[in-house]
């Protein structure tokens, strides 16, 4: 609790465009809920480094990100919108956990596995022990909920068995956070093969909607999108491009997949998917718009960063602090 809320902490990756999936698995449920909590947004530009990057790039990238925050709907008086690079404690907090994390459980994680073979040249231990960062992102604001889609669910549970085995020894010091997984949009899958989740790595361009990405665009990727043999617009397991498409035109429209399939009874695969590219960029062209304008506002977003990088190391060094005198590290002379 801070200030009598219940605190809501969440991050995304500066790395890659955002797409459809980051937008409608995370960041629109953050706007929809952050007044009833007090909230930290953290672009978390340290996990990006786990993979090499272009230095210009990630400065780049990190800016937009927190710039589209902002441009989703989220005040930044009212957000702790900062860079996980400016609060020392994420780093600090995350060589304590790392001692109360075994290596079998991080050898278990899928996004590591996927992400080691994707870069096989480059297996750092950064790689192998993001998870532990991650769990130290959420506990340093003793975080009670944390909105993220369904791929990030293994990291919350493994966070919340650290923090258990933590208290577990010195008491009550960590909040134990739970995942907020929205109704709908929690896992967008590719339009290209519906098998796979949407995603910012994907090589084939056509797969991913790109927040960016013009209405032009949209549309005519999701003309091109893979759709199944039924020719009927039914929400089922066996047609898996079509029930992406449903589950993405219900995010943006806030219908259901009954009354999509009755707006659609009798409707070929052409006209849904002009729908859908069409309720996707009623959703999309606000957010771009809202963006430009923004991005010209320098010294505003400069304020943001600022003030809510001293805002976020103000709460963290609290948990800090005080895992630091568990741990048995000497107290500090004033
Ligand atoms: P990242 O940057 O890969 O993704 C950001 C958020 O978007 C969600 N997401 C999706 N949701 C639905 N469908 C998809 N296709 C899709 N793709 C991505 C993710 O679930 C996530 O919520 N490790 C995290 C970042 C992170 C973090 C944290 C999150 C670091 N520390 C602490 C929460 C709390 C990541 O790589 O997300």
């Amino acid at each position: 609790m801070l200030d009598g809320k219940k605190v809501l902490f969440s991050g995304m990756q500066a790395t890659g465009n955002l797409t459809l999936g980051n937008y409608l698995g995370a960041l629109k449920n953050w706007v929809t809920i952050a007044d009833e909590y007090e909230t930290f947004y953290s672009v978390v530009d340290m996990h990006s480094i786990t993979v090499r990057q272009d230095p210009a790039e990630l400065r780049k990238r990190a800016r937009t990100l927190l710039t589209l925050y902002i441009a989703a709907g989220l005040d930044p008086e009212k957000n702790c919108i900062y860079y996980q690079s400016h609060v020392t404690g994420h780093a600090e907090l995350a060589w304590i956990l790392n001692c109360f994390t075994y290596m079998g459980e991080l050898n278990r994680m899928t996004q590591f596995k996927d992400k080691a073979a994707k870069h096989a040249d480059n297996i750092n231990a950064g790689l192998f022990t993001y998870p532990v960062l991650m769990a130290a992102d959420i506990l340093l604001y003793q975080s009670d909920v944390v909105p993220v889609g369904i791929d990030q669910m293994q990291h919350l549970e493994l966070t919340r068995d650290i923090a258990q085995r933590f208290n577990g020894v010195y008491g009550d010091v960590f909040t134990i956070p739970e995942a907020y997984i929205g109704k709908v949009g929690a896992k967008v899958m590719s339009l290209q093969d519906p098998a796979k989740k949407m995603s910012k790595s994907d090589e084939n361009p056509n797969g991913s909607i790109y927040l960016m990405d013009d209405p032009d665009t949209i549309i005519r990727k999701f003309k091109r999108a893979v759709t199944d043999s039924e020719a009927c617009v039914r929400y089922c397991e066996e047609q898996p491009g079509i029930k992406n498409l449903i589950d993405i035109y219900c995010a943006c429209t806030g219908k259901t997949p009954a009354e999509t399939e009755r707006e659609f009874d009798g409707k070929g695969y052409g006209d849904f998917k002009m729908a859908v590219g069409e309720s996707v960029v009623s959703v999309l062209k606000p957010l771009q718009d809202r963006f430009a304008e923004l991005s010209r506002d320098k010294a505003y977003l400069d304020s943001v960063i600022k003030n809510n990088a001293e805002k976020a190391q103000y709460f963290s060094n609290k948990t800090l602090r005080k895992v630091q005198k568990k741990v048995g590290f000497p107290e500090r002379i004033r």
